[in-house]
């Protein structure tokens, strides 16, 4: 059998009264795009911030290629080859889209200074040149990145995490506040890194998105969240056509 890229195990973690995440598990094989989606609040982010190192779980284990790495801090994941995006924008405003990109490749490899000074080459402008090319970025690169639109700086934001080289990627909401015009340009990127990256190596997705049209079209396979806990895991046709996923989140 293949080794699964990452397992998470019986994931558990509560705020006060509120269990988050309830005991959530599931698998995503090297190669794949895995979406996960559910209601407001069904804890699909405490989920992400847990197999992130961003906040420690109450109970579970996180294994990558094999090996736990539950508890590793998001650094320590970034050079492992886990790389995520924030349901919330990341650039900096004040700082063109090619330094945004030097920038988050200084802080993958350790420059905790990086945000505090120009950030100056160091050897990474051929690498964000070639994430800005595939990125479809050119004719932005030279502009401070807050002047772009929403859905622009979302690109840079997604390019941002791909200067580490990762392996696996974690997306929160790709698609939110994006103007639906450029949702179909974000599925083809994703698609394309994944298949056939013009830059680095394949990678692997896991993508939370609320845009069903988006995640059904983009994703080999789907997990459903509902109130911290698993509904349902299958194929884009299994979860459209599960009754209980219908009558729990895509039925109302
Ligand atoms: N830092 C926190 N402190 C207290 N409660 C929290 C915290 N973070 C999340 N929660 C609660 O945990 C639950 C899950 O939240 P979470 O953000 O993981 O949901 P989500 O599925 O990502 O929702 P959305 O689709 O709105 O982004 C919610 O009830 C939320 O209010
Ligand atoms: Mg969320």
């Amino acid at each position: 059998m293949t080794q699964s890229l990452l397992k998470v195990s019986d994931l558990k973690k509560a705020y006060g009264a509120i269990q988050a995440v309830g005991g959530v598990s599931f698998e995503v094989m090297p190669g794949e795009i895995f979406g996960v989606i559910g209601p407001n609040g069904s804890g699909k982010t405490t989920m992400f911030n847990s197999v992130l190192g961003q906040i420690s779980p109450d109970a579970g284990s996180i294994e990558l290629n094999g090996k736990n790495i539950t508890g590793l801090s998001p650094l320590a994941l970034s050079r492992q080859g886990v790389g995520r995006t924030f349901q919330t924008l990341q650039v900096f405003g004040k700082m063109t889209v090619r330094d945004n990109l030097i920038v988050a490749a200084q802080e993958h490899k350790g420059s905790m200074l990086s945000r505090m000074f120009a950030p100056g080459d160091s050897g990474l402008g051929g690498k964000a040149d070639a994430l800005i090319d595939q990125f479809r970025i050119r004719h932005v690169a030279d502009k401070l990145a807050g002047t772009l639109s929403y859905g622009q700086q979302k690109l840079v934001d997604i390019a941002m995490a791909f200067m580490a080289e990762p392996d696996l990627v974690l997306l929160d909401e790709p698609c939110a506040g994006v103007n639906p015009s450029l949702v179909g340009g974000i599925s083809s990127l994703l698609k394309e890194l994944n298949q056939n990256p013009k830059f680095g190596r394949k990678s692997s997705f896991v993508v939370i998105e609320h845009n069903m049209d988006f995640v059904m079209d983009l994703c080999h396979r789907i997990m459903v969240m509902v109130e911290g806990r698993v509904l349902a895991i299958g194929t884009p046709a299994e979860i459209r056509g599960n009754k209980e996923v219908l009558d729990a989140y895509l039925g109302n």
